[in-house]
């Protein structure tokens, strides 16, 4: 076991540590920034489709349904192409309106989660058109699939998915970024410069990961706190509910993610000197909200760690702790915001002596519904 893990203690950290080559492998032949190609071939064969799509229905659990989330912002905002996202255990008991001219996303890691599998037979017999974004090759999702993109990212031996999502959204961003281009709703310019920030993610991943000694220290620092909560806007919102469930499943701490503006409305009424709350705060068009939410955390006493792009001098000056992340575009920005949460979970599972790669009541896959 010790040498299937590479000298790491735990596969969760073996597979953080892995990601800068799994995105690689990833985008590895498919995006080719220098002469503007994406090559997809379940994209490139199914375009016409793709494009006409009236409406893309994401269906996904866990994690996985964290990476639709963050693909519902792109897509539209890219593509203009309307998205849902959803649960595949309500999606497939709710009797939901699927016409011909949805396009079905379905997101999975294993391939084989029962509740997104049946909600795929079953939006497939009505008719829709089925894309899998699936890291498990051969398995029952992609085989039902009528065309896919493997997120090529290994084996994820670790209950907690890390690698698997960021491969998810390497996937899903290289998607809307050819659906977006083939309908003409971003430019050549834009298109090329969103291929130049995936392809760089690699690199900035790499960063993240030289500076794990600060998370390890925040880590220890906040341990013990009872629950936390973790704030996003935007991009980074599906970041926030990330960042929760990771704490949750390794070092079942309670932990809730929010969209940053949306905490006035209740979980605000829980902040005071004993709550940690995680901001995923990176320079992008919501930087100066995002900067009021800190402030009015700060108001009453919560404690502040910051993801914060580096080279920003104001978040971090205001913030209890800072985990910093390379400046990128904020549509790619996800992908890197997310690792230093994923390490920060890991790192207080550990401080707790838990065995984070397996934890207590959780499935790596769950076949039965
Ligand atoms: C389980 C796993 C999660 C995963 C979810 C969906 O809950 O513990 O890590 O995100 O299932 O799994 P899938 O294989 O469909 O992505």
């Amino acid at each position: 076991a010790a040498i299937e893990k590479g000298g790491y203690d735990h596969f969760m950290l073996k597979e953080i540590n892995e990601q800068p080559e799994t995105i690689f492998d990833c985008l590895r032949g498919r995006l080719i920034a220098t002469t503007g190609q994406i090559i997809m071939s379940g994209i490139d064969n199914n375009i016409d489709i793709l494009v006409n799509a009236q409406r893309i229905v994401i269906v996904a659990c866990g994690t996985s349904w964290h990476a639709g989330l963050v693909a519902e912002y792109f897509f539209e905002e890219l593509c203009r192409i309307p998205v849902e996202v959803e649960y595949a255990s309500e999606f497939r008991y709710r009797n939901p309106i699927i016409s011909k001219g949805d396009v079905i996303i379905a997101i999975s890691q294993s391939g084989e989660t029962a509740d997104t599998l049946v909600a795929l037979e079953n939006a497939k017999e009505q008719g829709a058109f089925i894309f899998g974004v699936v890291n498990a090759v051969g398995s029952s999702i992609a085989r039902l699939s009528h065309a896919g993109a493997y997120t090529h990212s290994g084996p994820e031996i670790g209950v907690a998915s890390t690698k698997a999502f960021t491969g998810q959204l390497a996937v899903l961003m290289m998607m809307g970024l050819k659906i977006a281009y083939a309908k003409g709703t971003i430019d050549h310019n834009r298109y090329v410069e969103l291929m130049k920030s995936l392809e760089s993610v690699p690199e900035k991943v790499k960063e993240i990961l030289a500076n794990v000694d600060t998370i390890k220290a925040i880590a220890e620092k906040y341990k013990d706190a009872k629950d936390f909560l973790f704030l996003g806007r935007g991009y980074n919102f599906p970041v926030a509910l990330e960042g929760a469930l990771k704490l949750k499943e390794v070092s079942y701490i309670h932990a809730e993610g929010y969209p940053a503006a949306e905490m006035k409305h209740g979980p605000i009424a829980l902040v005071d000197e004993n709550l940690p709350v995680v901001f995923a705060a990176t320079k992008d068009r919501y930087y100066e909200k995002i900067v009021s939410n800190v402030q009015e955390i700060k108001a009453r006493k919560g404690k502040v760690i910051a993801v914060a792009s580096m080279g920003d001098e104001v978040i971090p000056n205001m913030a209890n702790d800072t985990m910093f992340v390379s400046d990128i575009d904020e549509v790619i920005a996800p992908i890197l915001s997310v690792v230093p949460l994923q390490l920060l979970s890991y790192f207080i599972g550990i401080a707790k002596g838990f065995d984070v790669d397996k934890p207590r009541n959780l499935a790596k896959s769950v076949t039965v519904e």
